[in-house]
Order: structure tokens, then sequence, then C-alpha cells
């Protein structure tokens, strides 16, 4: 399998919060961020393997800024690493001034997707190739928030997390 580009898994879309959305103070509820950042971060997902790619955990979700009602929200993901059959992929959640256009971030999340086939297999992935400094910074940080997470889901001995452990050694 030929490695591919991080940038070749960009997925970008653009949203309008509606009243539906937003709780009684006008800002927008956090679950439906959360099925925004889903959305476009399988899509990305799906970009690098071009497999279908489940949603296998919610490393980590900032909800810095309230989003408002109105306001137009960008998401960004990409992927930053790929390991055998399963990608971490960053989602940069920006809010669109209305009056200059400038974007600022308000978000971000980190999400596991994982390639599977029809009967639920999962599948190896291509490599993934960091190419700018942000991407290669994402790309060594990835291996310490894997080895967190599946920690975290009972999958992995904290003995066994030599990346973390390294964080310690002096
Ligand atoms: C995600 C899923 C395919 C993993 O299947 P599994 O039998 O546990 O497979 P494995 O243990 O071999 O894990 C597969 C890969 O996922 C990674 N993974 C599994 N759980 C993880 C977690 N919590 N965090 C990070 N990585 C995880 C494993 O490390 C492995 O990665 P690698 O192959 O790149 O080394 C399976 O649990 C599943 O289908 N879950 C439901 C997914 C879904 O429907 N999501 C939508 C929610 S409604």
């Amino acid at each position: 399998m030929n490695p591919k580009s991080a940038r070749e898994s960009i997925a970008v879309t653009t949203k309008v919060v509606l009243p539906h959305e937003t709780n009684t103070l006008g800002k927008l509820f956090g679950g439906a961020l959360l099925a925004w950042m889903d959305e476009i971060a399988a899509v990305s997902a799906h970009r690098h393997c071009k497999q279908v790619a489940v949603t296998a955990s919610v490393n980590n979700v900032s909800f810095n800024n309230p989003i408002e009602l109105g306001d137009i929200v960008t998401l960004e993901a990409k992927v930053s690493r790929a390991f055998r059959t399963s990608m971490e992929v960053i989602i940069d959640v920006s809010i669109e001034d209305r009056v200059t256009g400038i974007r600022r971030q308000s978000n971000q999340a980190i999400y596991t997707f994982v390639a599977i086939n029809k009967e639920g297999k999962t599948l190896e992935i291509p490599e993934l190739i960091p190419e700018t400094d942000e991407e290669k910074r994402r790309f060594d940080s990835a291996l310490r928030r894997r080895q967190l997470s599946l920690i975290l889901a009972g999958k992995m001995k904290p003995s066994e997390a030599t990346e973390l452990k390294s964080l310690f050694d002096v």
C-alpha cells in the first residue's frame, strides 16, 4: 500500500447554527458539535484509507468557546497519524466573524477511526507521511494519545505504554 500525505485527507465543511441546535441561551449544543465533528472526521478517515471507517473512540474534545445561534462554523478534519488499522483524526473548529470574515479557532477534537469491511473485520490502511511542521508535531504526539486512549479503554497495560513512560524518564 502506498503511503499517503496528511494533506490528502483534508475534509472541510461549513455550517450555520440554527435555532433547533441551540439551548435556551442560544448556544450550540455540545452534542450537535460532536455529531458534526464525527461526520467530517469520518470523511477525512475515508479519504486516507478509501474504506469505511468507524469511530473507535473520542479521545479529546475541548469546548473552549461557546458557539452562538447564527454563527458560521467551519470544521477542518485531517488524519494526523495512521497505525495498522486505526488512524487519529484531528478536527479544528473555527468561527467566522460576520463583519470581517476573519476566522478564529474555537474548539478542537481528536477522534480515532478504524477501517472495517462489510463483515466488520478490521482492514490495514496506508501509512501517513506528515509534511508540515504542524503535521510532524501532531504525528509525533499521536502515539502518546493512542497509548493513553488504549489504557483508558482497558486495552493496554500502563506498563506497556513505552511512549508515555518516556515522558517521565529523565
Ligand atoms: C472499533 C472496532 C472496529 C475495533 O475492533 P476490535 O475488534 O476492538 O479491534 P482491535 O482491538 O484489533 O482494534 C483495532 C484497532 O483499533 C485500535 N483501537 C481500538 N480501540 C481503541 C481506542 N479506544 N483508542 C484508540 N485506538 C483503539 C486498536 O489499537 C487497533 O489499532 P491498530 O490496528 O492500528 O493497531 C470495534 O470495536 C467496533 O466495530 N466498534 C464499533 C464502532 C462503531 O460502530 N462506532 C460508531 C459508534 S455508534
